[in-house]
């Protein structure tokens, strides 16, 4: 007999969740000496009514209703700053809603916290990653849930790592338990994330736009250990910008717009088209290229890479990228693309090869260097290495040209920043409260979006976009495509690095593929499809 149907049961027995049990009924003991890795034969059913959520007096969440129910995956889509991520960690007990209920099985829990929502059995797998990276995999597995020996004051190391294989395994993930989560990838960090939940004895998981930053490949790992959660029994939600995954995986569909419910629906009551259209408003344009045909006749050479080695994440990269060009850099997660990128915005050192800007070889590249010769890299991964997240907005914008300003006197004059600032996030549409707001309150889209705005100001002449649309909406997400192009009609030199093949279809005039560090193939102009980016950049033609 599985464990925690037991313990689930005698919790929900116990009155409101809050008043619930000691924080360590699932640590230590006899009890919690028997095998873990088990399946629950059925799941809980969770519910949320009427929830309403305000932040600083706007209302982000009104009157939602929603029921997430054991063995179905239930998609939660919408805009960015739909309130979705919001909803979820109300669900989770991150937030506390201004008012509404929640109701777990028969009964309804209230004044949740991240912990206690957890020993009831609720995982909320986070939007980034939120690991403790100094800490190994199996640390972090039983955070808070330390497993005690016999003599009940020392920890079982032994039997946890045992059991941090064993939950390794069932997410199909092959890492040694020992190994630090900060020399994990995102994928595999997201996959922690999820053994966490089991480890944690929870049936009811959240997974918050886990597939942004993985690669097809990773995200199809992902779905098998969703869909075999979900034949146990578990109670899934999901929440993903990519439509295409939504309708592969879900069973039900719930759309938010600024806040509210619009629809419920079963997934085989539901098509693309009218989900987009749900979500955004207004139907969107058809996925057809967003630019003419580049013709290099006369346009200056802005950005040339040669034989730039850094080993062993690649070696011998070669090319250049011409005023006004949108180059597009292909390849799976571990290609060396972002590694590239990096190397010529002297964020990592290279072996060899050299970097020049209009014809202008750039020696010992930093960012401070680059930014200055006109040369701006929007990184991958904002929340480590682009934001600050408790600042304003405004500064977060400013950052990369205060050195600027300043430079007419000693103090930034306040309103010149804020006139810049504002003029930034209105060219990229970020949606907030005001320039006041910190960062960290704005959802994850619009976060990227702030991001693209501080590297406008920069006015640059060569611009690195690291997956510009990670985490961005469908509409936001055509919004950047054109804002790329009319950044190129202006002359900037673009290279744009993702991993959906039909976004570099659609925004670049030529793609060169990249495979375990070195550049595979080269296309340009109609040649750049889907199809033919799909067999180069998993090293077809080397086969
Ligand atoms: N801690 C907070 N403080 C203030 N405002 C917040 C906070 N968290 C969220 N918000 C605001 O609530 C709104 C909804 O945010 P939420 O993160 O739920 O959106 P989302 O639908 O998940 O969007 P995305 O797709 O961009 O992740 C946004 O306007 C956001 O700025
Ligand atoms: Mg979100």
């Amino acid at each position: 007999m599985p464990l925690l149907l037991v313990r689930n049961k005698g919790l929900r027995s116990q009155g409101p969740a809050a008043t619930r049990g000691h924080p360590d009924r699932a640590s230590g003991g006899d009890v919690d000496r028997r095998p873990r890795v088990g399946t629950p034969r059925v799941g809980t059913r969770y519910e949320g009514r009427s929830l309403t959520k305000s932040f600083d007096g706007a209302t982000v969440l009104s009157q939602v209703d929603i029921t997430f129910a054991p063995g179905e995956v239930h998609s939660v889509v919408g805009e960015n700053g739909a309130g979705k991520s919001t909803l979820l960690k109300i669900m989770a007990g991150i937030y506390q809603p201004d008012s509404g209920q929640l109701v777990l099985g028969e009964e309804r829990v209230g004044g949740l916290s991240p912990r206690s929502a957890q020993q009831l059995g609720v995982y909320l797998v986070p939007q980034e990653p939120a690991l403790m990276q100094s800490l190994s995999v199996t640390e972090n597995l039983f955070v808070g849930i330390l497993r005690r020996g016999r003599l009940h004051f020392n920890v079982d190391w032994r039997s946890m790592k045992q059991e941090a294989s064993a939950y390794l395994d069932r997410v199909g993930l092959d890492v040694d338990p020992e190994v630090r989560a900060e020399e994990l990838s995102i994928a595999q960090q997201q996959l922690v994330e999820c053994a966490r939940a089991l480890v944690h004895r929870c049936t009811v998981i959240y997974f918050d736009e886990p597939t942004s930053p993985l690669t097809a490949k990773e995200a199809g790992t992902l779905f098998e250990v969703m869909k075999n959660l979900r034949a146990d029994g578990y109670t899934l939600g999901f929440i993903s910008h990519r439509l295409d995954e939504v309708l592969a995986i879900s069973d039900r569909v719930t759309v938010l717009r600024d806040g509210k419910r619009v629809s419920t629906a079963l997934r085989s009551e539901v098509e693309g088209p009218s989900l987009v259209k749900a979500m955004v408003g207004r139907e969107l344009t058809g996925r057809e290229r967003v630019r003419p045909p580049f013709d290099a006749t006369g346009r200056k050479e802005m950005l040339a890479v040669e034989d730039l080695t850094s080993e062993p994440s690649f070696a011998g990269v070669s090319f250049s990228v011409r005023e006004g060009e949108v180059l597009g850099l292909a390849g799976l997660v571990g290609s060396g693309r972002t590694e590239i990128a990096e190397t010529i915005f002297g964020l990592r050192p290279s072996d060899r090869g050299t970097v020049r800007l209009e014809g202008r070889r750039l020696e010992h590249r930093s960012p401070r260097a680059c930014i200055d010769a006109g040369l701006v890299y929007l990184p991958e991964d904002r929340a480590r290495h682009g934001i600050f997240a408790d600042v304003e907005v405004e500064r977060n914008v400013t950052a990369g040209v205060i050195p600027h300003l300043a430079r007419y006197g000693p103090l930034v004059k306040p309103v010149a920043e804020r006139d810049l600032a504002k003029q930034a996030t209105d060219r990229t549409g970020v949606r907030m409260a005001s320039l006041d707001t910190l960062i960290k309150a704005l959802s994850g889209g619009n976060q990227q979006r702030a991001m693209l705005s501080r590297w406008l100001l920069a006015a640059p002449k060569v611009a690195i976009f690291d997956e510009p649309t990670r985490g961005v909406d469908v509409g936001a997400k055509d919004d950047i495509y054109h804002l790329v192009a009319q950044l190129a009609e202006g002359g900037l030199a673009c290279v744009f690095i993702s991993s959906e093949l039909s976004e570099l279809a659609i925004t670049c005039d030529r793609v060169i593929a990249m495979y375990e560090g070195h550049v595979v193939g080269e296309l340009s102009g109609a040649e750049v499809t889907d199809a033919n980016l799909g067999s180069l950049i998993v090293g077809a033609h080397t086969i």
